[in-house]
């Protein structure tokens, strides 16, 4: 083992964590290795290892299961990539574990608000552990070239956020976990929370209350599971208002495969405008006092991104800034706290029971839960 090295495990090694460990083989340099793999599905680990050998990296070792991995005392940080509802338990077991292990766990933070409390309040006991959630679309050029220009200033006070997702369904999962909603916490906690998280970074403000109105209309309509039809919805409309009177907006689609941008955001100030598009990679910001004839457009790029991979090098710069935070170079905590991972499950949970109760659910009544 290299001096400096820092050694990361991987838990749950289906699409994302293998995703996870491309991006660390691209992290070598800065002394990332994967040193051992959990998932009790064969052939997600087989896959694994191929993968491993692909890319050069010394062979993991494997296990069936996060405890055996835990135990062996092979890693220093642990990346939670196994299925949604598993991230409670396994959280659990990583804290409450005698050897502490740094965390990267994958969005959403758990699939209910009481689960992320408990590991909010469970992790008060382990200052010696640093957690960040995966809510990497921060890292997207585009879009963090958006917060920066939000934070200068120069749109004014933010007034309203409106992000639109339009891309293809979901994809199959191993044993079609994210079919049903009490696997996943429902659509709009599962893969939604990326934007409620974006939104309360653009309002800098907090959630008071949200109302949705979504079904499943055009997906997963003929698939059946053991007898069961998908319950996930595959469209949406979701109104959030914040504590500073800023208004959200989301507009989900999941059949929409023709569209030329899979995210367009927009965050409008009492001064002017800033647009991000995904995966155009392009900025654009105008100022109402020079209109239409005034807009700028530009290239977003980050020249620190040896790995686009999936989500445009945004979970490279997450890995980054994490390693860096775990080997103490910079001051900064996790980029992404546990409180930012809870409370974008809340939007979520709250759009979900918005749809079902059709009215208003307060983000209070969430977090009373
Ligand atoms: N950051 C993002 O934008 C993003 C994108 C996709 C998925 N994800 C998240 O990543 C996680 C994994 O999703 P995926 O797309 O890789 O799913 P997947 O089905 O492709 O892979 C999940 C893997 O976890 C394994 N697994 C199941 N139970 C486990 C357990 N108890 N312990 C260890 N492994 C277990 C499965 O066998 C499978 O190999 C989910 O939480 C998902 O929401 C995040």
């Amino acid at each position: 083992m290299e001096s400096g090295a820092v050694r990361y495990g991987i838990i749950g090694v289906g699409m994302m964590g293998r995703e996870h460990m491309v991006n660390l083989a691209h992290l070598r340099s800065e002394g990332a290795t994967v040193t051992c793999v959990a998932d009790p599905h064969p052939s997600s680990l087989e896959h694994a290892l191929d993968l491993a050998r692909s890319l050069h990296a010394p062979p993991p070792a494997v296990f069936p299961g996060h405890r055996q991995l835990l135990d062996s005392g092979l890693c220093d940080v642990v990346v939670v990539s196994s299925p949604n509802m598993t991230h409670f338990e396994i959280l659990m077991d990583i804290i409450n574990h005698h050897k502490p292990h740094h965390v990267l766990v994958e969005k959403p933070l758990c699939t209910t608000v009481e689960d992320c409390r408990k590991i909010v309040n469970a992790t008060k006991r382990r200052p010696d552990i640093l957690v960040q959630v995966g809510l990497e679309y921060r890292y997207m050029p585009p879009v963090s070239k958006l917060i920066d220009i939000v934070k200068s200033g120069i749109l004014g006070h933010v007034k309203m956020v409106a992000i639109r997702e339009h891309r293809f369904p979901f994809l199959v999962k191993v044993n079609n976990w994210n079919r049903f909603n009490v696997n996943t916490g429902g659509t709009l906690v599962e893969k939604c929370c990326h934007f409620f998280d974006l939104m309360r970074l653009f309002a800098a403000a907090n959630p008071v209350r949200v109302m949705a109105s979504g079904s499943i209309d055009v997906n997963h309509k003929d698939e059946t599971y053991d007898g069961k039809v998908p319950d996930i919805i595959d469209n949406a409309f979701v109104i959030v208002e914040f504590d500073n009177g800023t208004r959200g907006m989301l507009d989900l689609c999941m059949f929409a495969e023709g569209s030329k941008n899979e995210q367009e955001i927009s965050v409008v100030g009492d001064i002017g405008k800033g647009e991000a598009f995904v995966p155009e990679s392009i900025v654009h910001v105008g100022l109402r006092a020079e209109g239409r004839a005034g807009v700028k457009i530009e290239k977003a790029e980050d020249a620190r991104i040896k790995y686009d991979g999936l989500h445009h090098g945004s979970s490279y710069l997450e890995h980054l800034h994490f390693l860096s935070v775990i080997k103490g170079e910079s001051i900064d905590a996790p980029a992404v706290s546990l409180m930012d991972g809870l409370l974008s499950v809340a939007i979520g949970v709250a759009a979900q029971l918005s749809i079902e109760k059709g009215r208003f659910i307060t983000i209070q009544e969430i977090l009373q839960c």
